[in-house]
């Protein structure tokens, strides 16, 4: 956290992207950030006193909370699973998704029965807190790191909890949606400190995008 510089971590990909576009929209420029070519880790705008930096989406809340960056730009289902102390404030619009239960359609009965069931996952909290808390049904979560959708295909698991975006990854697997967890979109996270010592800035920044979402 620098008190002169105001600096950003972007969740690497299209979420950086998409942010990038916006800023540009507010006069915020930054084209080195988006160049496929280069090396470099961290940009600067002198200008604006702005500083940049891509990373990982699940580091993102991470440097956040520890003030390395005063805002990031991730998205929802990122800042559940990580359940870091930042504050959420504001709806991006873009990244729109749906975090959902998915199967085989005859696995429903499983979720309505409330059976012991196995559950694959990249989101084990979300996952964790929708069974546990919110369905009160004990399940066995089991935790992968991609292709979430072969848990049901290689019989490691009943269902998963996934995203669900256009749809077509669980229809040519032969999988449907069996309930919605949440909807999911890009969120403008914030680190609490600089939410205070920088809140000028920060809350024009987000009251101008607000107003072209
Ligand atoms: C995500 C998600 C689903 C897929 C959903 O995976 O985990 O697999 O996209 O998108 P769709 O509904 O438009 O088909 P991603 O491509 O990020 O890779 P991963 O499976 O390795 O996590």
């Amino acid at each position: 956290m620098s008190y002169e510089y105001l600096t950003w971590a972007l969740g690497k990909g299209r979420l950086a992207k998409k942010t990038m576009e916006l800023l540009g929209m507010l006069g915020i420029h930054c084209e080195e950030v988006m160049d496929p070519d280069t090396r470099k880790l961290i940009f600067t705008n002198e200008e604006l006193k702005m500083k940049f930096f891509l990373a990982k989406g699940p580091d993102v809340p991470t440097y956040v909370e520890l003030g390395a960056a005063d805002i990031g730009v991730v998205g929802l289902d990122t800042i559940h699973e990580e359940n870091r102390d930042v504050k959420e404030i504001l709806d991006l619009g873009f990244g729109k998704c749906r975090m959902c239960v998915c199967g085989y359609e005859d696995s429903a009965h499983k979720l309505k029965d409330h059976s012991q069931i196995r559950v694959a996952t990249k989101y084990p909290r979300i996952a964790g807190d929708y069974f546990y808390r919110k369905k009160q049904q004990t399940v066995e979560l089991i935790k992968l790191n991609g292709s979430v959708e072969l848990g049901p295909i290689v019989g490691v698991a009943d269902v998963i909890v996934d995203i669900v975006e256009t749809g077509s990854t669980l229809k040519e697997n032969g999988l449907s949606v069996l309930e919605t967890v949440m909807d999911l979109s890009a969120r403008m996270i914030v680190n609490p400190v600089s939410m205070k010592l920088e809140n000028r800035r920060i809350n024009d920044i987000a009251s101008r995008l607000k107003e072209i979402i």
